[in-house]
């Protein structure tokens, strides 16, 4: 009776496991984006398309850890985005029209990853394609190894898709199938995206190749170089050149990058299921950064206040970091991605934290720079104020049809402003050397998210992170050496004005200062040594 019980169990548990449920559903996370928003996605991307298109979508592929070992996989923020999938070997096909097969009418196929128990046992549950069906609610689904052979004329359509050729991997097989059945080279596609999206990577000898290798032959010019177009660009591989091009570009030939504009049209201006995410990331995200100020003391490492907030994040559900954490005491604040976090001891240095938790896919990203001893110096609290006044001055702009770019410039003043009055700089344009990064960027899926940058738009969700930099053996006075310092908080922009979602943690000097001398649930946690 009791072998029977154990073998029912163990039947039940094993059909869960295949089956891709889990024993306990309830235990799981409810509040996921649902299948009806990301049918909405692909229907507001429907919309924007143009006639006779087919939006490409491809996962992300797996990366190696170690020999046999992948990293946690992340998956493609555009992919997730337009269909709940969080899964790698996988690509959809978004239609504008409707198309016809013996099968019936569809406008989407999905191709995923196919269903293998021997490999879920290793490495997790696949929704393969009955959950794709039941779970995201797509109709047409297929594994994607039918993708190759499915009998769809890609070249039969204007394509957008989102190939990030250097990044193929395990996806290069669906990559490759993706080249043969458009005719499109996803390396020149992004030559000639980067051209006209004005991309910082283009340089002359970039805009000479694209001409030769993708303009040409798209515009299937048999004298191309006699081309006005082309011409005034070979003669101005600049800027201004460039953006004379895409106009007379898109002016005959329509959009290329359209793909881009697209998403950045979508994803820039968050849903009310976003923003409910996106605050639940962002305050969580505080509570740690407050959490870590209670538990900072000089005798801790850098990678210990990494897992104060690890530790806290994942209390609250939080599935991951948004981007690797950033907790750099004293001379490594100066360095503005630094994330090996190797120091054993803050001892009484500043500490520059700038990280955010990723929740349900949505990050958050905010710096807090706090003193390990508890006391800003003098000299720590003067930069410190000056970063904080340019941030609340940043605040203030930001409302629906400002342009982006007046944010950094507002930064940039203020900031220059007292540099020069402390004599750290004498003119602006020196404060380069001292606060080398912008002020904004759009938050969401991707910690750097897609969005424009244009006028600021109603439920646009941005940082706002001014700071300051000093690297000994700057030419100023050597009392201000190694002092760095950001405040970045995360907003979401409305007609008049913003609403500042990181206050979780304090901003204030002084409410900083008050917050660390606060007991900690970590005080009362002893470890063992590891001496033998
Ligand atoms: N954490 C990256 C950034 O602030 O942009
Ligand atoms: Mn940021
Ligand atoms: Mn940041």
């Amino acid at each position: 009776m009791k072998k029977y019980y154990v073998h029912l169990l163990l039947t039940l548990f094993m059909t869960c496991l295949f089956s891709g449920r889990s024993l306990s559903q309830s235990n799981l996370p409810q509040d996921y984006l649902s299948k009806e928003f990301h049918a909405g996605r692909r229907e507001a991307l429907r919309k924007l398309m143009p006639a006779n298109s087919a939006t490409v979508l491809f996962a992300y592929p797996l990366e190696v850890f170690s020999k046999d070992i992948n990293y946690a996989y992340h998956p493609s923020p555009d992919l997730y985005y337009f269909s709940g999938y969080k899964e790698t070997s996988a690509v959809l096909v978004v239609f504008k029209e409707m198309q016809h097969d013996a099968d019936g009418d569809y406008n989407e196929l999905f191709f995923v990853q196919q269903r293998n128990p021997s490999e879920e046992q290793w490495t997790g549950r696949r929704l393969g394609i009955e959950g794709v069906k039941s779970q995201l609610g797509f109709k047409r689904v297929y594994n994607s190894n039918e993708f190759a052979k499915f009998p769809i004329d890609l070249k039969k359509f204007k394509l957008l898709h989102d190939i990030i050729p250097n990044k193929a991997g395990n996806m290069d097989g669906l990559y490759r199938a993706f080249t043969e059945k458009s005719g499109v080279n996803p390396v020149d596609e992004e030559l000639l995206n980067d051209l006209v999206t004005i991309n910082a990577r283009v340089t002359p000898r970039n805009i000479t190749v694209a001409i030769d290798r993708v303009i040409a032959p798209k515009l299937a010019l048999e004298a191309y170089k006699n081309n006005s177009l082309i011409q005034d660009l070979y003669s101005h591989p600049d800027s201004t050149g460039l953006a004379a091009f895409k106009a007379g570009y898109q002016a005959q030939y329509g959009g290329i990058s359209d793909f881009n504009l697209f998403t950045d049209e979508l994803r820039g201006i968050k849903t009310k299921e976003e923003l409910e995410l996106l605050r639940k990331s962002i305050k969580l995200s505080g509570i740690a950064h407050a959490e870590v100020m209670r538990a900072i003391k000089p005798a801790m490492s850098e990678s210990e206040l990494e897992g104060v907030f690890a530790y806290v994040h994942k209390k609250y559900g939080a599935e991951d970091e948004g981007y690797p954490p950033i907790v750099g005491a004293g001379a490594n604040g100066c360095i503005l991605h630094y994330i090996e976090n190797n120091v054993t001891t803050v001892n009484n240095q500043l500490v520059l934290m700038d990280v955010g938790a990723e929740y349900h896919g949505y990050s958050a990203d905010i710096t807090r720079t706090i003193p390990a001893n508890g006391k800003f110096t003098e000299e720590q609290k003067v930069i410190y104020q000056l970063v904080y006044e340019a941030q609340e001055e940043v605040f203030k702009l930001c409302k629906e049809g400002v342009p982006f770019g007046d944010l950094n410039k507002k930064a940039q003043a203020v900031l220059a402003a007292g540099l020069i009055k402390l004599g750290i700089i004498k003119q602006i344009d020196e404060l380069r050397a001292y606060y080398p990064h912008g002020c904004s960027h759009h938050l969401g899926l991707d910690v750097h998210d897609k969005g424009s940058y244009g006028p600021l738009m109603e439920n646009m969700v941005i940082t706002v992170e001014p700071g300051i930099y000093i690297p000994e053996g700057s030419p100023c006075d050597k009392k201000w050496w190694n002092i760095a310092v950001r405040i970045e908080d995360d907003v979401v922009i409305g007609k008049d004005k913003c609403t500042i979602l990181s206050l979780d943690s304090p901003r204030k000097w002084d409410e900083i200062e008050k917050l660390i001398s606060e007991k900690s649930f970590l005080d009362a946690v002893k470890l063992p040594g590891l001496d033998r």
